[in-house]
């Protein structure tokens, strides 16, 4: 399963990398926002920013609803650098949008997903990546980890290629969960793959490994 941090902040994006697991990076508007970043050109500055620290995929989010826009967006982003995924919502519209990147060969992540069906539909598209919102589905008290398995069963019998990318991860729980679902990518915030590291049998056992070592050798 790939590691996909979900921050616009350049500074968790380095810290991820120099972990040397970081396998690619989803922003989204609220995302940008919250750093701060606005205005056309500062957006597409800051991808630019993004895909210098990242290798891996990097994913865009267009903010038109509409097909022109999106088309007129998405081939901008796409020329930024070659790992930039153009990310387009779940609508009439964003699967037209999706059809027609992919028929010319610009990569795609259809964001806002929250059912199989949906599901489905985004990797008839040819999208890329499919992005189930599972903290999204918990949030209401339905069950997101349901929908990785069902996505999962589905694209597995269908020999669909799309990638499902558990989007909206929220904790170290989900991100285990997703790898033994069948998730293909996990993205979450940097705090959620830190929250991996944590035992505290791991830290009593260093502990008393240092506390040994200073007794035997002073
Ligand atoms: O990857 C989608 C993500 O940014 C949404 O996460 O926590 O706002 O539901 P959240």
């Amino acid at each position: 399963m790939k590691f996909f941090v979900d921050t616009a902040n350049l500074s968790q994006i380095q810290e991820a990398h120099d972990l040397g697991i970081l396998d690619g990076v989803t922003t989204n508007p609220s995302l940008m926002a919250k750093e701060g970043i606005t205005g056309e050109q500062a957006v597409l500055d800051h991808y630019a920013k993004i895909c210098d620290i990242v290798d891996g995929d990097v994913s865009a989010e267009v903010i038109s609803t509409d097909f022109e826009g999106m088309i007129k967006e998405g081939e901008i982003l796409s020329e930024i650098a070659p790992n930039i995924v153009v990310k387009v919502p779940m609508i009439q519209e964003g699967i037209k949008a999706i059809s027609y990147f992919t028929r010319k060969g610009i990569r795609t992540n259809c964001t806002l997903v929250f059912s199989a069906g949906q599901a489905i539909l985004a990797a008839k598209a040819g999208a890329t990546y499919v992005s189930p919102f599972i903290g999204r589905i918990d949030d209401i008290s339905w069950d997101g980890m349901q929908l990785i398995k069902d996505i999962a069963e589905i694209y597995a019998v269908q020999l669909f290629d799309t990638e499902i990318l558990a989007a909206s991860v929220r904790n170290p729980l989900h991100i285990v969960d997703s790898a033994k679902n069948g998730a293909d990518v996990v993205t979450c915030p940097l705090n959620a793959i830190l929250g991996l590291l944590n035992h505290p049998l791991t830290d009593i056992g260093l502990a008393k490994f240092l506390a040994d070592h200073k007794k035997a050798n002073g």
